[in-house]
């Protein structure tokens, strides 16, 4: 009987300290994302967005987009003008930064490095990819480095810009690049013209003596 009650308590002091270390580490709901596997992408939870690699040519770029069957519509690109890797290459969540192993590559970084412990990364309904402290606040945020697209509740700061993507099949930096100038207006101009007066092809007119803090879609 003894024995027996001894036997007990040794199993729940070590369920309880596995508990304890899962807690305590960084267990990420879904763990390697690979460019081969369809399946591992990483869904928001009404499987709206999807965080994972999409084909560009032969191989593969990460990104974000907006789930459509067979036609997804890239919203969001990682080191867009980086090459495109392989079908070898997968990412993982490591030291609180998205890593982006390829083979022949060095490893590269999708998130910059944090000083303090984040979490698991969350591919929210909004199309936001998002990495939050311990505390729940947010420490990094793919809508604050926008590339060619801005979504609903996601805004253009002043004085950033977005550029198109260089075609509908090909997610690198494009031709054009529209900022949210700090006096107002939203300028389309050539990415490679430099931002003149002369070469600005569209604005939004709204010069404004105080101006708005941002672009957003709502
Ligand atoms: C996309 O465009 C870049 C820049 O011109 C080029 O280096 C790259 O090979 C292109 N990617 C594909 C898949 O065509
Ligand atoms: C794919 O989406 C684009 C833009 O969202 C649309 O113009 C096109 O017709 C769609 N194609 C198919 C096959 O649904
Ligand atoms: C950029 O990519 C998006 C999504 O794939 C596409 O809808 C858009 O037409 C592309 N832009 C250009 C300039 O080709």
């Amino acid at each position: 009987m003894t024995s027996l009650a001894v036997f007990f308590l040794l199993l729940l002091t070590l369920a309880s300290k596995d508990l304890a270390g899962a807690q305590q580490q960084v267990v990420c709901q879904y763990s390697t994302i690979s460019a081969s596997d369809q399946s591992t992408i990483w869904l928001s939870p009404s499987s709206r967005f999807a965080f994972g690699f999409f084909q560009e040519g032969s191989g593969f770029k990460v990104g974000i987009w907006l789930v459509d069957n067979s036609n997804d519509t890239i919203v969001w690109t990682a080191t867009r003008d980086d090459a495109a890797v392989s079908s070898n290459a997968i990412l993982q969540f490591t030291s609180g930064r998205i890593m982006l192993a390829s083979p022949g590559n060095e490893n590269r970084f999708i998130t910059p490095e944090q000083n303090e412990q984040p979490k698991c990364p969350s591919m929210l309904d909004s199309g936001n990819l998002v990495i939050y402290n311990e505390q729940d606040q947010v420490i990094w945020r793919s809508f604050d480095f926008p590339t060619d697209t801005i979504l609903e509740d996601q805004f253009l700061h002043h004085d950033h810009r977005l550029y198109s993507n260089l075609s509908s099949t090909n997610h690198s930096t494009g031709r054009y690049s529209l900022v949210a100038q700090s006096d107002g207006n939203l300028v389309a101009y050539p990415a490679k013209a430099g931002d003149t007066v002369e070469s600005a092809y569209w604005s939004s007119d709204t010069d404004m003596s105080t101006p708005p803090r941002s672009l957003s879609t709502n």
